[in-house]
Formats: C-alpha cells, sequence, structure tokens
C-alpha cells in the first residue's frame, strides 16, 4: 500500500494527516499556534511556529502509524493564502508574516488603483487591488519599513515557505499564487507589467508550478527531523480554499462547496475564467490544471463564533470539559432552541473588515436590534446567522454572474455543526452536502500529490476514486421565506452605516 501526506498550514494551528492511497485517514495531528493583533486591523504570525508545528505533526503521525517511511509516497502542502514571509539573502526570516485578514494597506491599495489602474489591475490579476493580498503587503513593508524591504531577497507564501524548509526550493503553484496580485491569472504566469511598475524585484519570487505538479524533493536534513525518506517528492500543492476544492470533490462545472473556517469562503469550479466587474468576489487559477475558480470571502466566519466563545462562553467551555463533549456542540444544542431570526437579532460578522461584497477595510462587527429580552443564546444564534447571511452575499454574486451552481458541499469547522448546515441549505434555497472525509484541504492536497506520484493520472480522476458524499441537508419549507425576510434586512445594515465605520477607523 501507498501512503501520501497532506499538511494544512492554517490560520489557528498546523493539521497534518497521513492517508493511504484510498483516501483513508491513518494518523493526524494538529499544533496550535497564536495569531499576533499589535493593532486593531492587524494580524500577524510567526513563521518559525508554523515551521515548528509542520516537523513536528509530521513527525507525530509518522511516529503513531508506523508506515515506514519509504512507503509514503509523496507530500502535498496546503495553507492559508495571502500571507507575506521576507526572506534576507541568507534565507533568514526578515519580520513576522503579515497574514490574509490584515487590513493595515489602505494606502497602498490606493497606490495600486494609481499606478496600474483597476482596470488594468483586473484585466491581469483577475481581481481588484485588494488590503488582504500579498502585493499591498509587499508595498506596506516597502513604504512603511525600508530597512526590512532593502534586505529582501526572497518573498513566498506561508505554505510556500514550508516548501522551501522541507526541500530548499524557492517555488509557488497557480492557486495560491493567484492571491499574491501579482501573477497573470488568465495566462498562469508572473505579470512582468505588475511587478516592474510595483518596484518588486521578479528574482523574489519562486518558480510557478501547477498544482499537482512536483516541486522538489526533500532534504536528508528534513528526512532526519521528520523521521520521512530523503528524497520524497513536494508537489505544488493549494491555496487552502483550492485545496478544498480538490478534497470536496469539486473540479467540474456546478460544483461548490462553502466553508467555514476562521474565515467563510463560497467557491464555484469554472472551467473558463469568469471575472467580477465589480471585483466583488475573486477569481485564481484552480488546482486542476487548465480551469479557475471563484470565491466569495466573508472574513469573520468561524472568528466570529470563536470570538463570541472566548468572550463569552466560558461557563459552556467548563461544562463541555466536564462533560467530555466539544464546546461548540453544546453552543449549537443553545442556539437551536432560538427560532430564525433569533428573536428579531441580526448581526454583521465583520470583526475584520469585509470583503465579499462590500470590500471594505474600515467595517465591524455589529448586533442590530438588540432588546432587553435577548439572552446569550439569541446572540449565539444571531452571529452564526449573520454569517450564514454574509455567505448568501456570495452565492448572490454568483448568480449575477451567472455561475449556476447545482450541487454545494459543507466543510470547514462550522460545516461539521448541522445546524449552520440548515442555515446554509435554508437561505441558499439548496440541498448542503458533506463529504465522508472532514479533511478538506489535507486530504486535496494529499491527492494532488497522488497525482505528481504517478498514482492516479490526474486530478479529476483522483477526486473521482476518493471523494465521497455523506450527509444531505435539504432546504426547510417553512424556514426559507423566514430566512429571506431577515437576509433582505440584514442588506440593508451595511449601507446604512458605510460612512459611520469609516468615521469610526478615523478616531
Ligand atoms: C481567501 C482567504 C482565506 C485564507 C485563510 O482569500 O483569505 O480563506 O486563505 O484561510
Amino acid at each position: 500500500m501507498a501512503y501520501v501526506i497532506g499538511v494544512d498550514c492554517g490560520t489557528s494551528g498546523t493539521k497534518t494527516v497521513l492517508f493511504d492511497e484510498k483516501g483513508t485517514v491513518v494518523a493526524s495531528c494538529t499544533i496550535e499556534y497564536p495569531m499576533y493583533q499589535p493593532k486593531n486591523g492587524y494580524a500577524e504570525q510567526d513563521p518559525a511556529d508554523w515551521a515548528n508545528a509542520m516537523v513536528n505533526t509530521i513527525k507525530a503521525v509518522m511516529a503513531k502509524s508506523g508506515v515506514k517511511a519509504e512507503d509514503v509516497k509523496g507530500i502535498g502542502i496546503s495553507g492559508q493564502m495571502h500571507g507575506l514571509v521576507m526572506l534576507d539573502k541568507d534565507n533568514n526570516v526578515l519580520r513576522k508574516s503579515i497574514i490574509w485578514c490584515d487590513q493595515r494597506t489602505a494606502a497602498e491599495v490606493d497606490e495600486m488603483n494609481q499606478k496600474l489602474g483597476r482596470d488594468k489591475l483586473i484585466k491581469i490579476t483577475a481581481n481588484p487591488a485588494l488590503t488582504g493580498w500579498t502585493a499591498a503587503k509587499i508595498l506596506w513593508v516597502k513604504n512603511n519599513e525600508p530597512d526590512i524591504f532593502e534586505k529582501c531577497r526572497h518573498i513566498l507564501l506561508p505554505k510556500d515557505y514550508l516548501r522551501f524548509i522541507l526541500t530548499g526550493e524557492y517555488a509557488t503553484e497557480v492557486s495560491d499564487a493567484s492571491g499574491m496580485q501579482l501573477l497573470d491569472v488568465p495566462n498562469r504566469c508572473w505579470s512582468d507589467e505588475v511587478l516592474t511598475t510595483l518596484g518588486i524585484d521578479k528574482s523574489w519570487l519562486g518558480k510557478v508550478y501547477e498544482s499537482c505538479e512536483v516541486t522538489g524533493q526533500l532534504t536528508a536534513q528534513m528526512a532526519e527531523a521528520t523521521g520521512l525518506k530523503a528524497g520524497t517528492i513536494v508537489v505544488g500543492g493549494a491555496g487552502d480554499n483550492a485545496a478544498a476544492a480538490i478534497g470536496t470533490g469539486v473540479c467540474e462545472d456546478g460544483k461548490a462547496f462553502t466553508t467555514i473556517g476562521t474565515s467563510g469562503v463560497v467557491f464555484a469550479h469554472t472551467s473558463g475564467i469568469a471575472i467580477d466587474p465589480k471585483g466583488r468576489v475573486h477569481t485564481c487559477c484552480a488546482a486542476v490544471p487548465g480551469s479557475w475558480h471563484v470565491m466569495g470571502v466573508t472574513q469573520g466566519a468561524g472568528l466570529s463564533l470563536k470570538w463570541f466563545r472566548d468572550n463569552f462562553c466560558g461557563a459552556e467551555m467548563e461544562t463541555a470539559r466536564g462533560m467530555g463533549v466539544d464546546e461548540y456542540y453544546l453552543m449549537d444544542k443553545a442556539a437551536e432552541e432560538v427560532p430564525v431570526g433569533a428573536n428579531r437579532l441580526l448581526y454583521l460578522p465583520y470583526l475584520m473588515g469585509e470583503r465579499t461584497p462590500h470590500l471594505d477595510p474600515d467595517a465591524r462587527g455589529v448586533f442590530f436590534g438588540l432588546s432587553a429580552m435577548h439572552k446569550k443564546r439569541d446572540m449565539l444564534r444571531a452571529v452564526m446567522e449573520g454569517v450564514s447571511y454574509s455567505l448568501r452575499d456570495c452565492v448572490e454574486v454568483f448568480r449575477e454572474m451567472d455561475i449556476n451552481v447545482s450541487d454545494m458541499m459543507a466543510c470547514g469547522g462550522g460545516g461539521s455543526s448541522p445546524l449552520w448546515r440548515s442555515m446554509l441549505a435554508d437561505l441558499y434555497n439548496c440541498p448542503v452536502k458533506t463529504a465522508s472525509s472532514k479533511e478538506g484541504p489535507a486530504l486535496g492536497v494529499a491527492l494532488l500529490s497522488m497525482v505528481g506520484a504517478g498514482i492516479y493520472s490526474s486530478v479529476p480522476e483522483a477526486c473521482k476514486a476518493v471523494v465521497r458524499t455523506d450527509k444531505v441537508q435539504e432546504p426547510n419549507a417553512a424556514a426559507v421565506p423566514e430566512y429571506e425576510k431577515y437576509y433582505q434586512l440584514y442588506r440593508e445594515i451595511y449601507p446604512a452605516l458605510k460612512a459611520e465605520f469609516a468615521k469610526l477607523a478615523k478616531m
């Protein structure tokens, strides 16, 4: 039997899973690390934490499983997109990574629009200038930390830094590189025009591969550290969303998924390139060679629920510990007792600004309609509903773009909540399914590595062989119109507060 490893470098932790060639989990290990928020709107992580977590989780799955090193045929890496890792000439990390949800770059977005023009940016990079994407972060360092910029010789994304640690190669692949805003997305290569105009040296960027291509081999030093065999192949892998698509079988037109992790994403595969002229959803290269995807992003999805848990649910966390169950299970049960609409309470999940559909780094969270009758469980339900309304916003943009979704999967931590899945089914008014494997991104990159190792001949073939549907949540006919009323009201709240959010940001 052949085995492969999938590594997912997420925001809350890195998860490594050892799979056999049928996609069955043999061993899994996660190590968590902090996110630093030195100022309102800033978000950073230490690349050393990612690297240590990767090495130690690989070591743990190898030790736990007893699988022989020579039977592991490939490694795939997935990870949070857009994060900026800068290395000096000796490969030292120059500063903490500014990660995807950081919103400090409003001035650099203006600079990009001025230098390149919004239309040209959309034409080349398939997306408007975005605060969370890598190009704006690079310009921020150039403008604010010139000493660091001066020393920069290599720029890598989070998962590509891990590839560098494993193989010594400076490389990336098309799905994650799309989120740097330096890639010519229709042609799947770096854009000389964008790089030259922004003053970013092309030699600092890694070589661009397709996601299932072999990008390097495990070094002897890393083999020693992890328990794997030197020379094991490392494939391109994919940004976490493109990887989750492969792990849930979203590799042809009509297929889509919603993931609720720290961020929330609605993702649809497109065999041709589709761009929203208003820039409300992202267009990126898919991990299936020669195809693309669109995705709408809610910045604070699982993040909203985690924020609520950490600040207000100490008692539930303690009870859960005593009962030996997950605290989110108890929170779900409490929210289930509340009717649709949370007793007339709405929540806007904009704790870290918002992307789809507002593209507004200044937006912030709101509870709308609080009354003395509301209890904590109403607020809890309102948080889950508010995240679902913002995911519905993404589907509305797809519909405007004529991207029709006939098959919706749910994944990520939030996708395992039956209550959250039922909210999505009711708000999308379509069945929402789960995959039998819960490993989304890790399975996705493991499948890519199986293709790289020659176990399967193509990405769709690997998906067909391994990915299976599990539960199907049908929409509830009575709840659909109820939710619709609240959703329509939800859509009115942000425009009414937009100017006030901007004022607040300046205070
Ligand atoms: C996608 C995005 C997030 C991150 C973090 O554009 O920013 O989904 O990849 O997981």
